[in-house]
């Protein structure tokens, strides 16, 4: 393996005597997109913080580009590229202002920062919104405007913290596009999600996150691979939740490998869904869905499928 861009050894983090994070190692090689999935109050925020000399570890360490957090903080912040989970834009500076003034944090020169301006509007899909401020931009240009300054210092990794939360499904594909052109041209991106989907369609290898621990990390594929059966039917309708539970089916059951109920569906997960399909088909008003396990399935048998809470 090429030697890693970044990495973090053990760090570990505790808020009011709690563990957020907790012994956590991960190594980001050149070129690669390493996406940290895990429910609301994982850790990733807090990671990401740490990676970037915000919030200290208690244990751990932190090196990037040859240098070490935080003594070199300058020098690895000056190839970084960041985009919080807030947006952090200025309101009171128009689109192309708010790019000058993060380039001179830098010690960028303003004639250099002018001159990349309109390519960084340009990549943003906002070069009509020059001089817009933040306020009248939409949710989608907003995150586009953060990721445009984020690129600013033309830095060689981003870390970007759940970069399309919030967005319609348009200002999403706009937002992945962007950045499968970033990493086409060379750049690593770190960056955490709740959306399955994003996380399999850009991310070439994945960390698990749950209650700041990694519970799995590998190639999305490879993961649900070895979690998973390959397909699964859903199972939804009136008088489904009894197909999970009455001794009167406990022959269906036996044709899935393992049996799930989330909210009102009933997940069979099978080798091979044809028998199940065949038994199910006379049962008339139920529905189903027959599909090949995904990211999603992986995501809730690891980190179970109760819901957590913002905040
Ligand atoms: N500054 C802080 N002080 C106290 N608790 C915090 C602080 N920052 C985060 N936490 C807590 O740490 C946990 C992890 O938070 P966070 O890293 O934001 O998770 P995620 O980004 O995965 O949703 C949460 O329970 C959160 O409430
Ligand atoms: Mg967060």
């Amino acid at each position: 393996m090429t030697s890693p861009l970044f990495s973090a050894e053990h760090l570990g983090k505790r808020f009011g005597g709690q563990p957020v994070v907790d012994d956590l190692s991960f190594a980001i090689a050149p070129g690669e997109c390493l996406g940290v999935i895990g429910p609301n109050g994982a850790g990733k925020t807090t990671t990401i913080r740490m990676c970037l000399g915000l919030t200290a570890p208690d244990t751990g360490r932190v090196h990037a580009f040859g240098h070490e957090m935080p003594r070199d903080a300058l020098a690895i912040k000056a190839r970084l590229g960041v985009v919080s989970q807030m947006d952090t834009l200025d309101p009171d500076f128009d689109c192309a202002e708010n790019l000058l003034v993060y380039g001179r944090y830098f010690g960028l020169r303003d004639q250099d920062i002018r001159a990349r301006i309109p390519h960084l509007l340009e990549f943003a899909a906002l070069s009509h919104k020059a001089r817009a401020k933040p306020g009248e931009l939409s949710g989608g240009m907003k995150r586009r405007l953060s990721l445009a300054r984020a690129l600013v210092n033309d830095p060689d990794l981003l870390l970007l913290d759940e970069p399309t939360t919030g967005l319609d499904p348009q200002a999403r594909h706009l937002m992945w596009e962007r950045l499968q052109m970033l990493l086409q041209q060379g750049k690593s991106i770190l960056l955490t999600t709740h959306f399955m989907d994003e996380a399999e369609r850009l991310c070439s290898r994945l960390l698990v996150l749950d209650h700041g621990r990694k519970i799995a990390e590998g190639r999305p594929r490879e993961l649900i691979a070895q979690h998973l059966e390959p397909e699964v039917v859903e199972v939804y309708g009136p008088g489904a939740l009894a197909l999970a539970e009455a001794p009167a089916h406990e022959g269906l059951r036996a044709l899935a490998a393992r049996v799930e109920v989330s909210g009102e569906t009933v997940f069979f997960y099978v080798p091979d869904a044809q028998p199940l399909l065949q038994a199910l088909a006379p049962m008339h008003p139920l529905r189903t869905l027959h599909r090949p396990t995904n990211l999603e399935d992986l995501f809730l048998k690891l980190t179970g499928r109760q819901i957590r809470e913002e905040g």
